[in-house]
């Protein structure tokens, strides 16, 4: 079962078609990055899902339950970061967290900790007595984390997180993301900018006007895309041998051997990096290290939304 889903999901702003029939499902644990342009719905289909807004036609469900008749249950799984904060005057950190722990209704007893871990986590025990509005806008974006992790949601559904930060501060959010993810959490975040997401995300869907457009893994979108995927391998021993046992397989493209390494090119379509490690292992080459390669996700989304792919 997956841990978020949407089933036709349709949603009408009086005559305006905000999403049309859109279905997606996030497994337990992944990342999944939820891309399209500004106006595309990414917000109106988040909102749903955090039980504020009702569907014209259609369901969302999070961890099975339907999220139009189990409103309360959903909120207590679900972490929701909406896209812009809110002011709070005068409020310093603490407050502002001991605001909320007490409106989900945490015992006074438990808040000083709840409280302690979740500025820990987001690191900004130092801040705490500092107030909000003087916090720089990638602290602000953590304190938000900070906010939805409170209740302890198995669900987190993150409204463009990273938008309006610097690079640091959207590497900073990365990591903690990261770390939510080997906590268990499940994570729906979206972005206008595919490059924000695609080194942390584990799935991603592509929406436009309302409708998904694809869904899949990033080697998914590659092989979808005829985009051909690079890996830069080292292995103990002889590069040049290591090199010609990949290049006799007719999934490997191309194989370039440079410094202490080999830079290898799938062929079109190949998915996966499975392939390169058990061709070595198989072959008793000892495998150091087969990384990913940067792979532009805005081509391939630029290309999607081109239309060459429906
Ligand atoms: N409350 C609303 N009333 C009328 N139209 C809206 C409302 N909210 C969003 N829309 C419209 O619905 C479409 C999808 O918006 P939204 O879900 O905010 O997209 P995104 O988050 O991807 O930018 C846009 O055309 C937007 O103008
Ligand atoms: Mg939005």
């Amino acid at each position: 079962m997956p841990m978020i889903e949407t089933r036709g999901l349709t949603k009408y702003y009086g005559p305006l078609a905000a999403l049309t029939d859109l279905s997606l499902q996030i497994d337990e644990g992944d990342i999944f990055g939820f891309i399209g342009p500004n106006g595309a719905g990414k917000t109106t289909t988040m909102r749903i899902l955090a039980t504020l807004l009702e569907p014209t036609r259609g369901q969302g469900f999070i961890n099975g339950l339907d999220v139009g008749k189990n409103g309360l249950k959903v909120r207590r799984m679900v972490g929701y970061m909406p896209d812009f904060m809110g002011v709070y005057d005068d409020l310093k950190v603490y407050e502002y967290l001991e605001f909320f722990a007490a409106a989900f209704g945490l015992e006074r007893s438990k808040r000083k900790a709840v409280i302690g871990d979740v500025l820990e986590l987001t690191d900004l025990t130092v801040k705490r007595s500092s107030p909000v509005d003087g916090l720089s806008r990638g602290m602000q974006q953590r304190l938000q984390l900070a906010r939805v992790l409170i209740h302890d949601p198995k669900v987190l559904i993150l409204d463009e997180p990273a938008s309006g930060l610097d690079p640091r501060a959207r590497i900073e959010i990365r990591e903690l993301l990261c770390e939510l993810k080997r906590m268990g959490k499940t994570i729906m975040i979206s972005s206008h900018i595919l490059s924000e997401l695609e080194e942390m995300c584990d799935h991603v869907g592509i929406i436009e006007s309302g409708k998904l457009i694809f869904s899949g893994t990033m080697a998914e979108i590659s092989a979808r895309m005829g985009l051909s995927l690079k890996f830069r391998v080292r292995v103990v021993g002889d590069i040049e041998a290591a090199a010609d046992v990949l290049r006799s397989l007719p999934e490997i493209a191309d194989v370039q051997v440079s410094g202490d390494g080999f830079d290898v090119s799938l062929a079109e379509g190949v998915a996966g990096d499975g392939l390169i490690a058990r061709t070595l292992v198989r072959a008793g080459i000892d495998v150091v290290a087969i990384m990913p390669k940067q792979f532009k996700l805005d081509d391939a989304f630029l290309q999607l939304t081109k239309g060459i792919v429906h």
